[in-house]
């Protein structure tokens, strides 16, 4: 059962106001995409990633990686398309390859137990599977000027964490939909197939602001 990992990066990150890619921020010393790689290898689950990185920063990041079975590819015009890109170098570089993860590089400090949650549902068979977690607000449905059209029942509401886990066919034929989605299981949704959960964890949060760099230089030196 190996499993390759697709870790699109390849976007500008500019939310965090760095200046730079935000992968390459770094928290406690490392840049946030060598620790999500470290995170994914040290599942035991995963034999190869393949990182999509900004054209001009892939020198950068193939330095940074070097020494782990890592390889950096340039990304695409968006997410999609740079998970595209990632997932052929992958089934070129492990053509037996029958499970793929995609992960953000932002949930860089998502526990190798989530990781190995994933790989096990898809080995036991599940086409799709998502990391989740129950919502702790109320969340309500607006129209465009902000006008509430609805509250959705919170309990049948989760969050979406990544990786996210595919058996290979699945993910080829969802990137060859010519869809678009902010997440691959959207993509497969789409197809119809069935798109199974399995238990997040806080720690896999996606850093996205100043706010939630904070948070992840207090977990990686505190935990949760
Ligand atoms: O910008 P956004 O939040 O949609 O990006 C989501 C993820 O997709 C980020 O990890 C980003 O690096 C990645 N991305 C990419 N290729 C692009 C644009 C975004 O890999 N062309």
């Amino acid at each position: 059962n190996a499993a390759v990992a697709l870790v699109p990066a390849a976007g500008r990150g500019e939310r965090l106001g760095f200046g730079i890619p935000k992968a390459l921020v770094p928290v406690r010393g490392a840049p946030l995409l060598l620790h999500a790689v470290r995170g994914l290898l040290s599942a035991g689950r995963v034999r190869h990633v393949v990182v999509a990185a900004p054209a001009e920063a892939l020198e950068q990041v193939s330095s940074l990686l070097s020494g782990l079975p890592v390889d950096v590819v340039a990304g695409g015009s968006d997410r999609t398309e740079s998970v595209g890109l990632a997932l052929r170098h992958a089934l070129a570089v492990v053509p037996g390859a029958r499970i793929a993860l995609v992960h953000d590089a932002a949930r860089a400090f998502t526990p190798p137990e989530v990781v190995a949650r994933v790989v096990d549902a898809v080995a036991a068979g599940a086409r799709a599977v998502v990391p989740v977690l129950p919502m702790a607000d109320t969340v309500k449905l607006v129209d465009a000027d902000g006008v509430v059209l609805g509250t959705p029942d919170r309990a049948a509401l989760r969050v979406v964490q990544t990786p996210q886990g595919f058996d290979v066919e699945t993910l080829v034929t969802a990137h060859r939909s010519g869809l678009s989605a902010t997440d691959d299981a959207g993509l497969v949704e789409a197809l119809g197939v069935p798109v199974n959960t399995v238990d997040g964890h806080p720690n896999a949060m996606k850093v996205t602001t100043p706010h939630d760099l904070a948070v992840a230089e207090k977990v990686l030196v505190e935990g949760l």
